[in-house]
């Protein structure tokens, strides 16, 4: 482990986000930490973590816990997957691949965004672990099949499509940096901006040797190549998923198919009779709809409708081990973190993304023992207090398949 990113300087995630944060060109990290229009969602995933406490049965002594999960028939050895983060390679050299490793040595999966800067076979090649494809329909439905071939083809063993993105969530700090203005090409236009990456000139060494600005290899328009790269509320736009083209992507890829983007009862029965196996209750980290509950808050209800048809795996707000805890008792199976780990990417490449998933892990082994509790396989409501006005849509942990 990179003594930069360390104890006692990095002890929790939020000492990763503060060293993102000085490496980082403002632009590159408002991209990762900011959410759309007031940001309340995004600041509610995290705050509503508060609203529920853990109950502890003490004097019970927990030698080992066993973090240990499956999630779509794979063995993950903690229950926290690395969750689809677009233009990671803007935030350190390959930085894709660089996650992918980290989240292989650790013995979890990775997700993949279609918005990213590395080529899909070369982020599998990095893992030792189970890689996850995110579909956006960017580029239309051509375009979406031959990644869907090019995926199955390099090994991914699950297909995550996100439906939250009917247009670009409004990111007022995307707009102020001026995200628009720098893909332009226009040398005036740009100039305003370009202070901010002067001011960051490790960053600058970086991302200059790593080929400057990226592409999309992964979106490969015909008779054009990978398409350029586009600030992300341009590539939003095109990238609608709606449920009549659940059909095709479920003739095109007959693997586990994971729904990423549900926060209603009805939206989750939506989802299994679409064929979903496992479905991610989000919000896109805050940076869609602005306004819609937390992830936490929206749990129960999905769980209840999935009634263990489907596995229920959750994100938004993870930064620490005892919110993974937290949503194990209300019904997850496992959660991804986003933000938890690109703040490590940007931090410090590969060695963050490592730290980010070694704080968690330590601190779920903590929790579990503090909790009285000798694996996440036994979390349930139980272990928890939860407001009364959570309790009708928050039943006993529903197991699926093997635990
Ligand atoms: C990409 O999916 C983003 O939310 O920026």
């Amino acid at each position: 482990m990179s003594r930069a990113v360390d104890s006692p300087r990095v002890l929790n995630i939020a000492d990763l986000r503060r060293l993102a944060k000085r490496r980082l060109p403002r632009a590159v990290f408002d991209y990762i930490d900011g959410g759309a229009d007031a940001e309340l969602t995004l600041r509610e995933n995290c705050r509503v973590f508060d609203d529920v406490t853990f109950r502890p049965r003490n004097a019970v002594a927990i030698p080992r816990c066993d973090l240990r999960v499956s999630v779509l028939g794979s063995r993950l050895e903690l229950p926290l997957l690395l969750g689809p983060v677009g233009s990671s390679r803007m935030f350190y050299p390959r930085g894709e691949e660089a996650a992918a490793h980290a989240a292989g040595a650790a013995g979890t999966a990775y997700v993949l965004s279609t918005l990213s800067g590395c080529r899909l076979e070369d982020v599998k090649a990095a893992s030792s672990g189970p890689v996850w494809y995110q579909l956006y329909l960017v580029g239309g439905r051509d375009v979406g099949t031959a990644a869907i071939e090019r995926a199955r083809t390099a090994g991914f063993s699950a297909l995550v499509v996100t439906i939250d993105t009917a247009v670009s969530g409004l990111r007022e700090r995307d707009v102020r940096n001026g995200t628009k203005e720098l893909l332009s090409g226009h040398p005036w236009t740009m100039l305003p901006f370009l202070p901010q990456f002067l001011a960051r000139p490790r960053w600058l060494a970086g991302f200059l040797s790593d080929g400057g600005l990226m592409a999309f290899p992964n979106v490969v328009l015909p008779g054009e190549g990978p398409m350029a790269y586009a600030d992300v509320a341009a590539a939003l736009e095109q990238s609608t998923a709606s449920w009549p083209d659940l059909r095709w992507i479920r003739e095109v890829w007959k693997g586990p198919l994971v729904i990423k983007g549900v926060l209603t009862g009805d939206d989750a029965r939506r989802a299994l009779d679409e064929g979903a196996g496992a479905i991610v209750v989000s919000n896109h980290g805050g940076r869609q709809l602005d306004g819609v509950s937390a992830t936490l808050r929206a749990l129960p209800e999905v769980v209840t409708a999935a009634n263990g048809q489907a596995e229920i795996l959750l994100d938004g707000g993870i930064r620490r081990g005892s919110d993974i805890a937290k949503a194990l008792c209300l019904g997850a199976r496992a959660v991804l973190a986003g933000r938890a780990y690109a703040y490590g990417l940007g931090a410090g490449g590969e060695a963050g993304v490592a730290r980010a998933i070694q704080i968690l892990r330590a601190d779920l082994v903590r929790i579990l023992k503090l909790l009285g509790c000798a694996s996440v396989a036994e979390l349930d409501r139980s272990y928890l207090d939860v407001p009364s006005a959570w309790v009708a849509d928050a039943p006993r942990r529903t197991s699926v398949g093997a635990g």
